[in-house]
């Protein structure tokens, strides 16, 4: 039987956990959606819901996970299952194995563009690009072509894998701890030398055409406008969900190798406000102002508009870089490492849950489990990769990286203040507590998060076309159907706005409505598999135990 892990340092698990939340989601996520949901005007519903739902959640999910370490249990269903009689609770566990598996999948692809694009910087492709370029084209990635396979992705791809199976392999203190002690200091050096850089750009300076302080203050002065628009709120709280990666089942396992006595109530809140510090103020600080500097604030604006931040963020800002003369270079090779960085602390506590799983239900040992999550993501993700153009991409993000994550935490926050009950729950959060815990949050935990989340939830199901709410319930009165808005979760599941949905086209061919619904059906059979591998498990458990 080997020795249960544990974390080396307090320092250590802080900067782990603060790595699992510091991602590409602070840097590209957050500056994008601050941008398409009207700058400041997101600042607001953003710091509420990380009041009344992100820092609750982190509390449950450290909570949840250092109980079940108490058991031997470092994955979400072992952990879930001690939090109640009723054998059902396990399988709700199923989502911390499939959302971490399948949004490690393709979370790992846009890593490895970015490992791609240092070594681009380096060499200089970004002096003479074409702005119009769809960006992942450097590596082989075809816009209009659905089925090419793109080599050069592929090998980056493979080597990010590589590199993350690698650290995982070598254990939570010696692989985890330490990339997050190399990888975080050094991804807060790169952010700030970039926004230093790019704040004190002045108009005069070449290629400048506004103040970056324009870029600034829209993104960070705050605007009361976003509190009465449902849209805002949604892109809000998702961005909290993605930020904080709460609603997947890394935290869980993370805090599981904490001490039965060790806090968590300060850990959580630390490496919460870490993340906050990062995402608002270095995230808010790059991206956006740099790119106004140059462009002028409603060019990015306009250039944000998918909510991504992707095209921005890999291919407008290096080429921007140009105009700093020799420091280009240095500046892509810095904001692509940041993203690499930031990337990859937030990867391998994707991978880890399913290591643990492993090890803990199946009684794999480390190498052998790190190698199973490798190949499992390796497939996984070669979907993504191939069929980046087709929309497989999107697909796993819609339905892992968002749909998943407000599933699994309302679920989790229901459980754990109403199954488990708020009096034990409430001793679990503040046992060996760092600081007081104010009262309050016993009130917010069992009603205000579950309430805020099932809004959320409600939201994303239903959102009407034109996101025109008034305009819905109207329709709706009046005896006509809900306008579902496409990127709904119905609108999506109905093909709505996908005028003449077929499999194939006119000449035989196959369609982005067939690459979608594959995707669907592969994500489904995962989610089945996992369910199973859950089921299989327990059975062993109770034949061992006869
Ligand atoms: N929390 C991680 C990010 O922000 C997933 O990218």
């Amino acid at each position: 039987m080997t020795r249960t892990q544990q974390w080396g340092t307090r320092v250590g698990l802080v900067l782990a956990m603060a790595g699992n939340a510091v991602g590409l989601g602070n840097f590209l996520r957050f500056p994008a959606q601050a941008a398409q949901n009207g700058g400041g005007a997101f600042l607001i519903p953003y710091l509420i819901s990380f009041a009344l739902m992100g820092i609750p959640l982190l509390w449950v999910e450290w909570a949840i996970g250092r109980h079940g370490g108490g058991f031997g249990h470092h994955s979400a269903p072992g952990q879930l299952d001690r939090l109640g009689p009723y054998r059902w609770l396990k399988y709700v566990g199923v989502f911390g194995l499939f959302t971490n598996l399948c949004v490690a999948a393709y979370y790992c692809y846009i890593e490895s563009w970015t490992l791609a694009y240092v070594w681009h910087s380096v060499a200089g492709t970004f002096r003479a690009v074409d702005p119009q370029r769809f960006f992942p084209d450097y590596l082989g990635v075809t816009a209009g072509s659905m089925f090419a396979l793109p080599l050069p992705a592929l090998f980056f791809f493979a080597v990010t894998l590589a590199l993350n199976t690698f650290v995982l392999s070598r254990g939570l203190e010696k692989g985890v701890e330490l990339a997050a002690k190399i990888g975080m200091p050094m991804l807060l050096v790169f952010a700030l030398v970039l926004a230093v850089r790019g704040l004190t750009l002045a108009p005069g300076d070449p290629g400048v055409i506004e103040s970056p302080l324009v870029g600034l203050n829209f993104v960070w002065q705050p605007r009361l406008s976003g509190l009465l628009n449902p849209t805002t709120w949604m892109a809000a709280a998702g961005q909290i969900f993605f930020t904080l990666s709460v609603g997947m089942g890394s935290i869980h396992c993370y805090a599981s190798y904490v001490k039965q006595k060790q806090d968590v109530a300060l850990n959580a809140a630390s490496a919460g406000w870490m993340n906050e510090f990062v995402e608002v103020v270095l995230g808010g600080s790059i991206l956006i102002p740099i790119a106004t500097a140059y462009l002028g604030l409603n060019v990015v604006q306009a250039a944000t508009a998918g909510g991504s931040g992707f095209g921005i963020g890999f291919l407008t800002l290096p080429t921007l870089f140009n105009n700093w003369g020799w420091f280009a270079p240095l500046a892509g090779a810095m904001w692509f490492g940041l993203l690499f960085f930031a990337g990859i602390t937030s990867s391998l506590a994707m991978g880890q849950p399913i290591l643990s799983f492993l090890e803990d239900e199946f009684g794999f040992r480390r190498t052998r489990a790190a190698l199973a999550f490798g190949a499992a993501t390796f497939l996984l993700g070669f979907v993504c990769v191939w069929l980046y153009p087709g929309g497989a991409f999107d697909e796993f993000d819609f339905w892992t990286g968002t749909f998943a994550l407000v599933v699994f935490a309302l679920l989790e926050v229901v459980i754990f203040a109403w199954i488990f009950g708020m009096d034990r729950g409430w001793e679990e959060i503040t046992r060996g507590a760092d600081i007081a815990v104010p009262r309050i949050f016993r009130f917010v935990i069992k009603w205000v998060t579950p309430t805020f989340i099932l809004v959320v939830f409600l939201g994303a199901l239903f959102q009407p076309q034109g996101r025109a709410w008034g305009a819905a319930f109207w329709k709706l009165f009046g005896g006509e159907m809900w306008p579902f808005a496409p990127e709904s979760v119905i609108g999506r599941v109905l093909h709505v706005g996908d005028a003449g949905y077929s499999w194939l086209d006119a000449a035989g061919a196959p369609t982005r409505a067939m690459v979608q619904d594959l995707s669907r059906l592969l994500l489904l059979a995962v989610f089945a598999l996992c369910f199973f591998l859950v089921w299989k498990a327990w059975r062993l458990k109770a034949r061992r135990e006869k």
